[in-house]
């Protein structure tokens, strides 16, 4: 992954007027680069954060699920970056509206998930529905029962057989319900024939099925209230494995010297031992925020608008000093090197030796919303290898 970033941004900078331009502080653009480089750029882009079909025509003013945005900032920071590792389970969060309207007096739920791969291991699938108040009515009952089915093909009624989860409910409560529908949806993956919807039924102690369309609610109001298919997975894609890990459980602030965004560097009150005497030269962490306006896609991705990858920047000279992180092959590389015991051999490179994902919630090619995590994308510290 970190060649392919790296790769990423090379061909980034080689651009430097039109779509691909990042606002990379203090350096300016080597050259104006052929078109067929940046489309490979693009295309390189597309790859390292999986999308398959870009979006073309997301409706303006389309507005994400709530559910959707809470789970964004539960596990992701206002720049994308992860809160804390595990909080999600998977890494892709796909969120399904139900778009064929039910007909009236039932709740029929067909839900379009023909996007998740075959080979996206599924973890967790959950119906979202809203349940109404009913209207003025049924007032000597507190409870009804609420069932869900697995229609198994378009035309034919319910059975028990099929019958996926129950559950009773408060009459006149109103607000969401989720249920675990695992199992049914698993079958669904990568064979859509399979995949006939949901029948959801409202039933009264006295046998009774509440109207379905929950008593009246005018289509606006249901509408507003969309249902929802949430589907957990795992795709596979994985950081590979850092081989600049250090190997001592150093600190992030004894390892990286941050910077402002003048690039000068902060002076902390804790002096760790990198900052008692860095170089301004030395190998150190510089910002590079990488906007998602610029690269054309602040259509579709919701969040973040942009996020700071850092980049590693600064030189690896003889004595590098505690703070670099740097591995004992560096150092020898770094002392044969100034003391120029063998021609061609040049100082130890400034390279990211942590890295840390980012989330990203954005609209998919069916206006679906879906939160995919990136291992792999910050620079959280850098150091001498
Ligand atoms: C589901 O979506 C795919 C891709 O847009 C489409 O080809 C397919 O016909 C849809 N299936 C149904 C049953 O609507
Ligand atoms: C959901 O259902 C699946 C399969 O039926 C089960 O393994 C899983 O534990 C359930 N999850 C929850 C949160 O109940």
């Amino acid at each position: 992954m970190e060649a392919v970033l790296v790769s990423f941004f090379i061909l980034v900078l080689l651009d430097p007027a039109s779509l691909l331009h990042l606002s990379l502080k203090g350096r300016t653009s080597l050259r104006a680069s052929p078109s067929e480089v940046v489309s490979e750029a693009i295309q390189k882009l597309q790859e390292v954060f999986a999308f398959g079909e870009l979006p073309h025509n997301i409706t303006p003013a389309k507005k994400p699920p709530q559910f959707m945005l809470e789970l964004y900032s539960r596990v992701a920071g206002p720049d994308g970056s992860t809160k804390a590792p595990g909080i999600l389970e998977g890494n892709v969060v796909r969120s399904f509206e139900n778009k064929v309207l039910s007909e009236a007096g039932t709740s029929f739920f067909f839900f379009n998930i023909s996007s998740v791969r075959r080979r996206e291991r599924m973890l967790k699938a959950e119906l979202r529905v809203f349940k109404w108040k009913p209207l003025g009515m049924q007032a000597r009952y507190h409870f009804c029962r609420v069932d869900v089915y697995e229609l198994l093909d378009s035309a034919s009624r319910p059975w028990r057989g099929n019958l996926i989860t129950s559950r009773l409910l408060p009459l006149h409560s109103q607000g969401w319900e989720m249920f675990n529908v695992t199992q049914t949806v698993s079958g669904w993956v990568g064979d859509d024939t399979t995949n006939h919807g949901f029948l959801v039924t409202f039933t009264l102690p006295s046998g009774n099925v509440l109207d379905t369309d929950l008593s009246g609610m005018t289509m606006q109001k249901l509408d507003s209230k969309r249902s929802y298919l949430v589907l957990f997975s795992d795709d596979g894609r994985r950081g590979v494995p850092n081989p600049y890990m250090p190997p001592t459980n150093v600190k992030e602030t004894d390892i990286s010297s941050s910077s402002s965004s003048d690039g000068s560097l902060h002076t902390t009150t804790h002096k760790s031992r990198s900052a008692r005497d860095v170089h301004p030269d030395t190998c150190q962490r510089k910002p590079l925020y990488v906007d998602f306006e610029d690269i054309g896609w602040a259509g579709w991705i919701i969040s973040p608008k942009g996020y700071n990858a850092y980049h590693c920047q600064g030189t690896c000279i003889f004595p590098m000093g505690q703070g670099l992180g740097a591995t004992n092959h560096a150092t020898v590389q770094s002392i044969v090197h100034a003391l120029k015991l063998k021609k061609d051999v040049t100082t130890p490179c400034c390279v990211p030796d942590r890295l840390n994902s980012i989330n990203l919630l954005y609209f998919d090619d069916e206006e679906n919303v879906v939160l995919k995590q990136y291992d792999d994308m910050v620079a959280v510290s850098c150091g001498c290898h």
